[in-house]
């Protein structure tokens, strides 16, 4: 077959059945990318003779005798197409793992479909920007700021990747080619409980090709977490590479290694397994009664479960001053059970990862993590290997959310390239990062919470039982966390809680944006909103009555060790700001079927999660005129890159181009926790700050006592261009190294003591009696961010958590069916925020400088997201007069409530 890829002539012949998707992508056209193999998210987006098609639904044989443009093929004579240029202007991406589909739809619309992208761009899915940042590229409207040395705080500085992201050129964890790489596939549980009895793997040893299946029989019997934290006791061990019994279905059972992936894959529905189907349990209330099936019973204290014999993985029971005193106290209480149900991350990458041995015997993992050196250390512990023996690294991932907190892959394909010892691949399909990686912990909160006439809070009970699934990675710090800071922010003498995480034979959940916060803020802030409304006060001002102040004591479970303090505080601006948007401007008129209303909620975040979160930085003057800054966090479209070249560019006096970035890899620099709980500004950030400063001195000090640095450093203050000051900076690294200085100088910082960071979210919707939709109006958020480093990516963080949480909130349900299968693995069936779907979000900043972060900076990657649906349920109410407790707000759930 012959092809025009780019103007290159590719002369080669597909594989029976190939799309042309795979086909680019072996020719070794990454740019072409897989979010979902089925035509449903325009991540392999190209253009075919002109035509803008998904090529994963394309047969590569009808792309014979036809012109093919990828990504890479956009720019034209070295020049950046005006699309690639506008979304470098505009900082159209995250993690930019849509951008290359994006682009060339984009690329092919005419005048008319600009003027409707709603409907133009619903082929093409992103789940980290909100869509607002690319718009603004359709529009030409620029954000990135010219001039990029002197003070960088504050400004809008394009992101190191930048140029990489739009042109395709930057890669991710399956963007490489690799000789002699075998593929893998698993075999999963069709039981939600099961013991493994036998498993017959001679016919599928038999398909050509296969060169290996392995199962529990091959794994080792260590017992782990999937789930990644510093602290080791935080998760319990419950988890094996491949065990003998099955708790979920969709639980890997087995892999199969072969030449090609179809090869593998056949081996697969080769494989004979027999099961002895156990009882399972799906509800966790059921879980926890005496005589439920056990999924753990098995384990001993070892695995740190706190009541293996009742399902209970975690529990909490605490309470301070005295509860019932405070409700008799009230002149109005309020009670409601709210339940939230399994929402999914839905990473546009889904996860991936390769695995080989080196020449020196090490294994190496190129992996989709958030936490290579957190992977690196559960590896060597189950495999009974040193730490010098194991790399793990990561290239830029296609978005994470806390889902890549987690250790999905790795074990499996570490275990085949030690026993073939050769590189072996596992890239999960769509369905399977639905039905067997994590999901949010659903949730049933009850409050109860009491107000005196004129406001003030008496007391404030939460009962909350969280589905932890069938493994508890996550379970314990989740459960924590939602019973602490939604009840923390509110200044109240009496409070009790009681917080249970169940296993139930359900796909395990795990750590996402909130990190169990968003779950329970929805009870809380709705019930405030009811007391509010009961008692007759605005809600805006029912909160500043009662949220804590600096100086008041932070009370929730008390478990948590004290560190947290008031780096700044925010809140009452956050408050002022959402109350005034909304107090602005009318709105569209609207027929008497239409009810209008209002709501607002708030949210206060710890900055780092509790216990110790340590990072690692190194930064030194190289030879070639450039600081080469290592950090261990990982870049997932954070946007952490860019704030540490700031740092570092800024305290250094450099330009931000002479920051050369190296990150996320085990080889190079000390350690670092992780990339999650939004630590890679407030933790890493700091590191970086560290590390600059000392450098800073260190040059200084050399410029003090040479007079060629001194000379260097007066050329470098003087240089026009980036050329001109690595030339300069080369030449302080000569004069240091001829003074035998080494201008080179570390960071570490523990993520100690932590601050809080607050959000507050408004919105004004219209909800139509007749079919129960609603629309929103206004939608505002105010974050108390501190100093915002980068306004752009800043606020670009907030719009995409705003986004998610909008999804999770209207529509978005992974759904289980009687026997625990997930009925809806697929973004056509769960429906993920398109183009068209969401309204702009203002974003609002409090200004405030943190005295704890980086420069005055503050975390704001996940708080975003924890108002969100409260405010849209205290609009709901105050529109229809009914309280809707359940996500999410689907419409015909609305209609079907407001006929009764
Ligand atoms: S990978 Fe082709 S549309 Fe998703
Ligand atoms: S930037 Fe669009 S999916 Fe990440």
């Amino acid at each position: 077959m012959k092809v025009w890829v780019n103007g290159t002539l590719q002369t080669h012949e597909p594989r029976a059945g190939q799309c042309l998707r795979t086909f680019l992508r072996e020719l070794g056209w990454f740019g072409v990318k897989k979010g979902c193999d089925a035509g449903d998210c325009g991540a392999c987006t190209i253009l075919l003779d002109g035509e803008p098609i998904h090529s994963c639904l394309f047969p590569a044989t009808r792309a014979d005798g036809r012109e093919v443009t990828t990504i890479e093929g956009l720019a034209q004579d070295g020049a950046l197409h005006p699309v690639q240029e506008a979304l470098l202007r505009a900082q159209g991406f995250q993690c930019g793992f849509c951008t290359a589909g994006m682009s060339i739809t984009i690329a092919s619309l005419n005048q008319a479909q600009r003027g409707d992208l709603g409907w133009a761009m619903k082929g093409n899915l992103c789940r980290c920007t909100g869509y607002r940042a690319i718009e603004d590229a359709v529009n030409k409207v620029a954000h990135v700021e010219g001039g990029d040395s002197g003070s960088l705080i504050g400004r809008n500085i394009q992101a190191p990747a930048a140029v990489g992201v739009v042109t395709g050129a930057v890669p991710y964890t399956l963007d490489v080619t690799m000789t002699g790489v075998l593929h893998m596939k698993l075999v999963r549980s069709p039981h939600a409980h099961a013991r493994i009895v036998s498993i017959d793997r001679s016919d599928a040893l038999k398909v050509p090709g296969v060169r290996a299946v392995l199962t529990h029989e091959d794994a080792p019997e260590r017992l782990f977490s999937t789930a990644r934290h510093e602290l080791k006791a935080n998760d319990p061990d419950d988890t094996r590479v491949f065990d003998d019994v099955v708790r979920f279905i969709g639980q890997r059972v087995a892999a199969v290694v072969a030449d090609t992936a179809a090869a593998a894959e056949d081996g697969c529905r080769k494989l004979t397994v027999t099961y002895a189907v156990l009882a399972p349990v799906f509800d966790p209330e059921a879980a926890m009664r005496p005589g439920a099936p056990l999924l753990h019973g098995d384990k001993g204290p070892q695995s740190r479960i706190a009541n293996a014999a009742a399902n209970v993985v975690a529990e909490i029971h605490t309470h301070v001053g005295d509860v019932e005193a405070g409700f008799d106290e009230a002149a109005f209480i309020y009670e409601g059970t709210y339940e939230t149900p399994r929402v999914q991350h839905a990473s546009l990458e889904t996860f991936s990862a390769i695995a080989w041995i080196d020449k020196s015997e090490r294994l190496n993992i190129r992996s989709s993590t958030q936490v290579p050196f957190l992977t690196r250390r559960v590896l060597c512990e189950i495999y009974d290997l040193p730490a010098d023996r194991v790399r793990v690294f990561c290239e830029r991932v296609g978005g994470g959310f806390g889902g890549k907190q987690e250790m999905f892959v790795e074990d499996v394909v570490a275990l085949a390239a030690l026993h073939l010892r050769q590189p072996v691949q596992l890239e999960f399909t769509r369905e399977e990062q639905f039905v067997a990686t994590s999901t949010r912990h659903p949730m049933r909160v009850t409050v109860k919470a009491g107000a005196k006439k004129d406001g003030t809070l008496t007391a404030l009970q939460l009962h909350v039982v969280s589905n932890t699934g069938a493994y508890g990675n996550h379970g314990p710090p989740v459960l924590f966390h939602a019973c602490g800071e939604c009840l923390g922010v509110y200044r109240c003498a009496n409070k009790k809680i009681d917080g249970y995480a169940v296993y139930t034979n359900t796909l395990p959940s795990g750590a996402f944006r909130g990190y169990g916060l968003p779950q329970t803020n929805f009870a809380v802030e709705q019930a405030i909103d009811a007391l509010a409304r009961g008692l007759g006060i605005d809600p805006f001002d029912f909160r500043r009555r009662n949220i804590i102040r600096p100086g008041d004591a932070m009370v929730s479970h008390g478990l948590d060790p004290h560190d947290v303090e008031y780096g700044s505080y925010g809140l009452d601006q956050c408050l002022d700001l959402v109350e005034a948007a909304m107090r602005d401007g009318g709105g569209p008129e609207f027929s008497p079927e239409w009810r209008l209303g209002e709501g607002v909620a708030l949210g206060m975040i710890d900055t780092v999660p509790p216990g110790g979160h340590f990072a690692d930085t190194t930064i030194a003057l190289r030879a070639d005129g450039h600081y080469e800054l290592t950090i261990g966090t990982a870049e997932f479209g954070n946007g952490t890159s860019t704030v540490h070249a700031q740092i570092a560019a800024t305290i250094l006096g450099t330009g931000i181009h002479q920051i050369a970035l190296r990150q996320s890899d085990t080889d190079h620099g000390g350690h670092d926790t992780g990339a999650y709980g939004s630590t890679g500004t407030v933790v890493a950030g700091r590191a970086t700050q560290l590390a600059a400063e000392a450098l800073r001195q260190h040059v200084d000090a050399l410029a003090d006592a040479s007079a060629e640095g001194r000379s260097a450093l007066v050329s470098h203050a003087n240089a026009k261009s980036d050329d001109e000051r690595s030339a300069a900076l080369a030449t302080l690294a000569e004069a240091a190294r001829n003074a035998q200085v080494d201008l080179s100088a570390t960071g570490f910082d523990d993520g100690r003591p932590r601050s809080v960071a607050f959000n507050v979210h408004g919105f004004k919707i219209a909800v139509n009696r007749s079919t129960g939709e609603i629309r929103i109006l206004r939608s505002v958020q105010a974050a108390d961010a501190g100093t915002v480093i980068n306004p752009m990516q800043c606020r670009g963080q907030v719009e995409g958590g705003v986004a998610q949480a909008l999804g999770a909130a209207l529509y978005e349900e992974l759904i289980l069916d009687e026997g625990g299968q997930v009925i809806n693995p697929s973004f056509r069936n769960y429906h993920i925020p398109a183009w068209g779907d969401l309204p702009r979000t203002e974003v609002l900043f409090a200004d405030t400088s943190d005295r704890l972060g980086p420069l005055g900076a503050k975390s704001m990657s996940e708080s975003p997201y924890n108002p969100v649906a409260a405010a849209l349920g205290n609009a709901l109410a105050a529109a229809t007069g009914v309280r809707f407790r359940s996500l999410p707000f689907r419409r015909d759930r609305i209609w079907a409530a407001l006929q009764r």
